[in-house]
């Protein structure tokens, strides 16, 4: 039908084809624990997250910003990385350290999602912590919407199928939508696991991964719903993701 909403699930980024991003409202997720990050250090005062692929490329940019005015942050192997002031453990981005610096941050798989989505008309960066304010701006687009999953080295991931599949269940009520299949599995996700989060988000390979180096608190961090109602969103020239709508909004969380 003419009026019906494309929404599709990209369970990879690699699945997301630029054909499909262009002219799309990409919302891009990493819930363990780039975009939840993402989301935190934004709150906490951080100007803009300069998202980075390579760690050499994020110390060459962080080399060319004013001492004191910018965090070097990111992980391997979920672990902070020699020489950044910081992980990418979303708790530890703060007031006190964040306030009016820029983030460059490099992630294995989150900011390489980010990047991903850069031929998007628009891209939102989402986590459970925003997932309310993110329904909220997608209430008012009428574009596709294509989410993209940041998986875990090539393999898709429990947690950020779950998260897609709320943001479907959540448009599926709102209006007629076409799914792809994508968006059918990880609407059964959240039909299976959102009354469960933190059990689902610790069952998780990423979640295990976590607990293995001690990070378990970041999983109960990263599974609270709605604690800020801001929307990162990807700009260009420099490409850098900023707070993009922030607000009081309704809650649209349906699960318990
Ligand atoms: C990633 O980008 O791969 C993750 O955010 C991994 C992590 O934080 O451990």
């Amino acid at each position: 039908m003419a009026d019906e909403r494309a929404v599709s699930v990209s369970l990879l980024p690699e699945l997301a084809s630029p054909a499909r991003l262009k002219d799309a409202v990409a919302v891009v997720i990493d819930v363990l624990r780039a975009t939840t990050t993402i989301i935190h250090a934004l709150a906490a005062g951080c100007n803009c997250v300069r998202p980075c692929l390579e760690v050499e490329e994020a110390r060459s940019l962080a080399d060319q910003m004013r001492a004191g005015r910018v965090l070097l942050a990111g992980e391997r192997g979920g672990l902070p990385i020699d020489g950044f002031d910081m992980g990418n453990s979303p708790r530890r981005f703060i007031p006190r350290i964040c306030r009016d610096v820029t983030l460059v941050l490099t992630t294995t798989n989150g900011t390489r999602a980010v990047l991903r989505c850069v031929p998007a008309a628009r891209t939102m960066v989402a986590g459970f912590a925003n997932y309310s304010a993110i329904c909220e701006q997608l209430r008012h687009e009428k574009r596709p919407v294509c989410i993209v999953c940041a998986g875990t080295d090539g393999d898709v991931t429990l947690e950020d199928t779950l998260l897609a599949g709320a943001l479907v269940d959540y448009l599926h009520d709102l209006g007629p939508v076409t799914l792809n299949d994508g968006a059918r599995l990880a609407w059964d996700c959240f039909e299976t696991h959102g009354r469960c989060l933190h059990a689902a988000l610790e069952l998780s390979q990423g979640g295990q991964a976590l607990t293995r180096i001690g990070c378990s608190e970041d999983i109960e961090t990263a599974a609270q719903v709605d604690t800020f109602a801001l929307v990162p969103e990807l700009r260009s020239a420099p490409t850098r993701i900023e707070v993009g709508a922030a607000g009081i909004v309704k809650h649209y969380w349906t699960k318990g």
